[in-house]
């Protein structure tokens, strides 16, 4: 299955994802193409580097959500995509790009959804001052981190942690997480019914 790659900045969970398919455990997933919605983001280059196609859509350049979208779909289509990732891809999507694509989208969150949907989910739980927090790779619908989860695994807030202690003990699970779960999505594992998703495990097992 060829699968897209939406990434806004550093790109850490495409490079797990491009890590992953380089040592073939990516099951019949094949990244087709990265698309960033900002200029010269360090993700870019990861793509450059693993010689995966890789273009710029940004955002700003467009008047509307749906006619940024639009522009991200044609290109989408252009690589033949069939599914697609979010890696760190901070925006929200329209209705419309969401009902493209039914239950192939999927989104990494660095919380365990509910809790802490939307920007800087790390900093969030310390100030909330949540004991445990983790990260979430859920479909996406139209509302804002709040579609089927898929998969969760849970890491421990400590004492002396700071948004960014967190956020990369977060990142180390999900590195893992998410290429798991796009092997399971693209081998045909995934079902969905209502908020219920059977087919993978958290422990990374598809
Ligand atoms: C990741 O931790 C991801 O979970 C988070 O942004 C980070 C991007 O890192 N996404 C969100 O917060 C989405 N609401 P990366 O660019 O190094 O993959």
């Amino acid at each position: 299955m060829r699968v897209g790659v939406l990434v806004s900045g550093n790109g850490t969970n495409l490079q797990a994802l491009l890590d992953a398919a380089a040592r073939n455990e990516l099951g019949v997933a094949q990244i087709a193409v990265v698309i960033s919605n900002i200029p010269n983001v360090p993700a870019l280059a990861r793509a450059q580097r693993a010689q995966v196609p890789h273009a710029v859509v940004a955002h700003r350049d467009f008047a509307s959500r749906e006619a940024f979208d639009r522009a991200m779909a044609a290109e989408l289509d252009a690589h033949q995509v069939e599914a697609v990732v979010l890696a760190g891809f901070m925006r929200i999507l329209s209705p419309w790009f969401v009902a493209r694509y039914p239950a192939r989208i999927i989104n990494t969150h660095p919380s365990l959804l509910p809790a802490f949907p939307g920007k800087d989910a790390p900093a969030q739980a310390l100030a909330y001052g949540a004991k445990l927090s983790g990260v979430s790779v859920h479909f996406v619908d139209a509302s804002l981190d709040g579609g089927p989860l898929i998969a969760q695994r849970a890491v421990p807030v400590r004492a002396d942690d700071t948004a960014h202690s967190l956020h990369l003990r977060i990142q180390q699970q999900e590195h893992a997480l998410l290429p798991s779960v796009v092997k399971a999505l693209a081998s045909g594992a995934l079902t969905v019914s209502g908020r219920h998703v059977l087919g993978h495990d958290s422990d990374g097992h598809a």
